[in-house]
């Protein structure tokens, strides 16, 4: 093996070498944002059948006055997956930020965005996180004692099952303490052509985007897929609101990761990502469950999609 080769994430490569393991091949959908990955998803996030971004963009940007009005002035900002931070400018400008923490699990990316973002807001200090935001974190010292707006965009939560979202939200809460809130997006339920060509677009940005995984685990795991062998699908779960995506060998397949032999049969698949999509009352349930309040939400006229803003109350008990 290459000796200057940096070392993959052990949490990745555990991830990779238990998928393997199991009957039904299952892939944690973090692992799709290394460097060439975050890139991808940028340019699905411009794609024509990719209507998440541009709808929620608008939204933040019209209604971003109303959400300030709705809490104190001069409040940190917490973003969660902060990626490439394009929506964020809006947000920070009508909130009168006093402090930016953006988190992010791809550490290089997160750099590049917060110097990019700190060019745009001299001004403001920006304090960049490189976590794996799954988990309560502890924020920088700088930010302790301000009230806090966690931003949870793009209906990232829609990665995650139920129970997970529940967790996370969860976490949020103890990360950003009683008292704050929360301005979260939601992908809504609509018609399965929309949403399947949202996830299976013409140009086959998206396919790259899946494909992009299989290069990561050959160059992070020295293994030996035969990326084209593989191709990228998306299906409508009705039953759990979403789509699914999976990566279908072509044909039968061997190869090695870290020495390892594995194989695959044609038509056998690799689970990848989720991307959940709710109706109204399933998102407020949603984060009721994770101690969240919802205190107003914001729209688009087709209901493409919609900014829940929520506060974290003290507990009650029940009555
Ligand atoms: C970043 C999770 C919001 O589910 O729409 C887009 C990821 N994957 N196209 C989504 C994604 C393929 C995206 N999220």
């Amino acid at each position: 093996m290459d000796m200057m080769k940096t070392l993959a994430d052990p949490a990745f490569r555990n991830d990779i070498l238990a998928c393997f393991e199991e009957p039904r091949h299952a892939i944690p959908a973090r692992w799709l944002y290394d460097r060439a990955g975050s890139e991808l998803f940028e340019q699905i996030t411009e794609l024509p059948e990719y209507y998440p971004t541009r709808t929620e963009t608008a939204l933040l940007k019209r209604y971003c006055g109303e959400v300030a009005q709705l809490g104190e002035r001069g409040r940190a900002v917490v973003e969660f997956g902060s990626g490439s931070s394009t929506k964020t400018p809006h947000l920070l400008r009508a909130l009168d930020t006093a402090a930016y923490v953006p988190i992010d699990i791809s550490g290089d990316f997160l750099a590049h965005s917060s110097r990019e973002l700190q060019k745009q807001f001299p001004d403001l200090p920006i304090h960049p996180l490189e976590a794996d935001f799954m988990h309560r974190l502890d924020l920088p010292e700088q930010v302790a004692d301000m009230p806090k707006l966690g931003f949870f965009p793009g209906s990232t939560i829609g990665n995650m099952i139920a129970r997970t979202s529940v967790d996370l939200l969860r976490s949020m809460r103890e990360t950003l303490g009683v008292g704050s809130q929360l301005l979260i997006g939601f992908d809504r339920i609509k018609d399965e052509e929309i949403v399947v060509a949202a996830y299976d677009d013409s140009a086959g940005v998206t396919a790259q985007f899946s494909l992009n995984l299989l290069h990561r685990i050959n160059s992070e795991m020295d293994g030996t897929i035969p990326v084209e062998a593989f191709r990228h699908i998306a299906i409508w779960n009705d039953l759990y609101a979403r789509i699914e995506i999976y990566l279908e060998a072509q044909s039968d397949v061997s190869f090695t990761i870290e020495d390892k032999s594995n194989a695959m049969t044609k038509g056998q698949r690799l689970h990848i990502e989720n991307s959940h999509k709710y109706g109204l009352r399933d998102a407020r349930l949603m984060l009721r469950a994770g101690g969240w309040s919802p205190i107003a939400e914001w729209s688009d006229e087709q209901d493409y999609f919609t900014l829940i803003l929520a506060e974290a109350h003290p507990s009650k008990h029940a009555p």
